[in-house]
This record gives structure tokens, sequence and C-alpha cells, in this order.
């Protein structure tokens, strides 16, 4: 397993050495951590507009969220509109200024995310931009577009005819490495977020079509079960991450409201662990003290942007409860002890399974307090659905 493991790090780094020095570069300075910012799907839908970006782009500064690390407003979508005679998109009438829009973000010091498609039409059946790819590069980098997230949608029915792995590989090789070209050429610096629910391992991949970030399921959904079968799922695909490129388990309901404080911190710390871009999806406009203290706790987003960028695993499991460790830079190490179960049981962290010999420092992060030295192991009750997050050091 480890043997294997090894082999296939060692693939990867060759993959990675294989692409042009300066296209790695690029990627690691423009995505050096995972991305965090605000995407308007999970909670408006087809609802968004001009105002409502507007009013996420106020509020990520008055919620102290920018201050957090958060940078991008992304808009997703159903933004698009009609093409004129010389092919170039325009968008609907919910944006009548793209360009002012971006100045407005700008202005804010933030930065503007937008979406499409390789295939003729969006998700929503919008315009996509299937044999429009150089000109909509153009567009988005004239209006001052900083992330674009590429959504397969219906250009899957070209992808679902193939009949090999390697016949479908390559399609999606062609059409990614297709729009990441038109965007290098724009010689604006464009995160380029890969959305193709994880169909054909793109974390193999992703990176040589300069992808930083690959979605890697289909769609969360504000549930504690839909974010958990998500997240909890994310095993093994951990030597796929690091600085530049990043599994994407998909962007984040927290206070949305389908969901149990206890279960968004076990969202919040599990994307922490996962080394998961931080994409909030609810309205920042209305947001309780409560959900800004999760999104925006500082500890917990220094774990999920630590510069090593190694993503956490699962170290250990008996019935609901599942251990995880993430290495950190500073050769701590940040551990979580989740309970999956319906009643609130004690986990148990045995620090040396996580490598540690002799006597520990804890230190419990959600509730900001230190356990001092520790020796052996720890125990702790953890609620129903809920998590405890250590980190753990020498
Ligand atoms: C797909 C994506 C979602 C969202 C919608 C928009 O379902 O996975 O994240 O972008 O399309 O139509």
């Amino acid at each position: 397993m480890r043997r294997f493991g090894t082999f296939a790090a060692l693939a990867f780094a060759c993959l990675l050495l294989a692409l042009p020095a300066s296209a790695q570069q690029k990627a690691a300075s423009l995505a050096a951590t995972p991305p965090m910012g605000w995407n308007s799907w999970n909670h408006y839908h087809r609802n968004v507009n001009d105002a409502v970006v507007r009013a996420q782009a106020d509020a990520m500064v008055s919620s102290g969220m920018r201050d957090a690390g958060y940078r991008y407003i992304n808009i997703d979508d159903t933004w698009e509109g009609a093409r004129d005679d010389k092919g170039v998109i325009h968008p609907n009438d919910k944006f009548p200024d793209m360009k002012a829009l971006a100045d407005y973000v700008h202005s804010k010091g933030l930065k503007l995310g937008i979406y499409s498609s390789p295939g003729p039409k969006t998700c929503a059946g919008y315009e996509g931009s299937f044999g429009h790819e150089q000109q909509d590069a153009q567009t988005y980098a004239a209006w001052g577009i900083d992330y674009l997230k590429y959504d397969l949608c219906s250009l899957d029915r070209q992808y679902r005819v193939l009949k090999t792995d390697d016949a479908r590989e390559q399609f999606l090789v062609q059409v990614y490495g297709k729009m990441h070209d038109a965007l290098v050429a724009t010689g604006r610096p464009i995160v380029f977020s890969l959305c193709e629910y994880g169909w054909s391992d793109p974390w193999k991949w992703g990176p040589s079509v300069g992808g930083n970030l690959w979605r890697t399921t289909g769609d969360i959904s504000d549930r504690y079960a839909s974010m958990a079968n998500i997240g909890f799922n994310q095993l093994g695909l951990a030597k796929y991450a690091g600085p530049g490129h990043w599994n994407d388990p998909d962007m984040l309901e927290v206070g949305n409201g389908g969901m149990t404080h206890d279960e968004y911190l076990t969202h919040m710390s599990l994307w922490a662990m996962l080394a998961a871009p931080l994409i909030a999806g609810n309205d920042l406009s209305t947001m309780t003290p409560e959900t800004i203290s999760i999104l925006t706790n500082h500890d917990v987003i220094a774990i999920d942007q630590d510069p090593a960028g190694h993503q956490g695993e699962r170290v250990g499991a008996h019935g609901p409860i599942e251990i995880w460790a993430r290495p950190l830079a500073d050769g701590s190490q940040a551990v979580a002890v989740f309970n999956r179960g319906d009643e609130a049981q004690p986990g148990t962290v045995n620090f040396k399974d996580l490598g540690f010999k002799g006597s520990v420092h804890a230190r419990d992060v959600w509730q900001a307090r230190d356990l001092g030295k520790m020796k052996g192991a720890y125990t702790v009750q953890v609620p129903i659905h809920g998590v405890v997050l250590l980190k753990v050091s020498k």
C-alpha cells in the first residue's frame, strides 16, 4: 500500500515536472493555497444578478471575511446572454455592465469569478463556450475576470458516447486544455476551476491542463448526509493536492440553514483537513454571528491554508468515530475526531498512531483552548455528527 503510494506520488511528481516550468510557476502563484471566496450557486441558483453580487462583495468586507482571507466573488451559471453577430458573448439583462461590476468588486480589494461550459449549453441551459473558447477568454479578460469555473454540462453527451476510460480522459484533456490555452493567451492570471464531477479522475490530468482545482464529486446539498458522503469519501486523493492544484469537494453550505451547528463545524473542519477550496455558498449579507464565527475562524482557516499544502487523510476509525490527520508546515498536525453517529460518544486519538513519540502538546481549535501536555492518548466526548478539532505538536 505504502509502496504503491510512494510510486503514485513519484509518478505525479513526474507529471508535474513534465509541465513547462512557467506553467507550474503560474499555477502555484495563482493558487498557492486553496482558493477562498464565495459562489452564487448554492444559495441563489438562478436568482443571481448584479445587485446580489455587489451586496455579497460589500458583506465579504463588512463581515470580516476579506480580512480572514476570502477573495473571490464568483458568479455561477445564468449570467449568460446572447452572442452578437461577431460571436462575442454578452451578459443577459441581470448583468447590465460586467466590466463595471468587476471594477466595483476590485475596488473592494476582491476578485471576480465567472462560469462557463466547454459545451454549447451550460447546465442551466444558457450559452456555453463551445467553438468560442478564445473569444470568451478574451472577453473575460477584458471585463477583468480573475477566476473561471468551467463546467462540463451539455458536453457530457459527446463524453458519454466514448467507450473507454482513455478516450474519455483524452477528450476532457483536449476540451479543458483548449480553454486553458485561451486563458493563458489573454496574459491575465485567471484561476482555472475544472468541473466534471470527478467522472474521469481529474486529479490525474487536471494539472496538465492548468487546472488549479477540480471537482472530485457531484453537487453538494445543504444536508448532513450529502456533505458527509462527499467529505468522508475523499480518501486516497491526498497525493494529488498541493500548491497550485487542489481537489475540490464542492462549495460550502455553511450558513444555508439545512444543518445543525455541529454539522456545520464538521463541514468546515473536514474541508480544512482536506485542503479544500473554501468557497462559501450562503448569503453573506444576512449571516448570523454563529455563521460568521465558523467561516472566519482564524485557526481553522490557517489549517486549510497551510503553506505545505498536504491534504489530510483518515488515520483511524472505530464505529462511527473517524480520526483524520493533516501534517502542517511547522511540524505539527491538525487532528480531527469526527462522530458520524446518531448519538454523542467518545473518540480516542492515539498520539503514537500519528507518529509522535513521548509527550505532545495539544490545543482544541474550535474551543480555542490549550489542553496542555499529554502522553499516550486523548479521549474526548464528540457530539452527534460533530467534531473535535485539535492541533497537536511535539
Ligand atoms: C452543475 C455544477 C454546479 C453548478 C450548476 C449550475 O450542476 O456542478 O456546481 O455550477 O451546474 O448550473
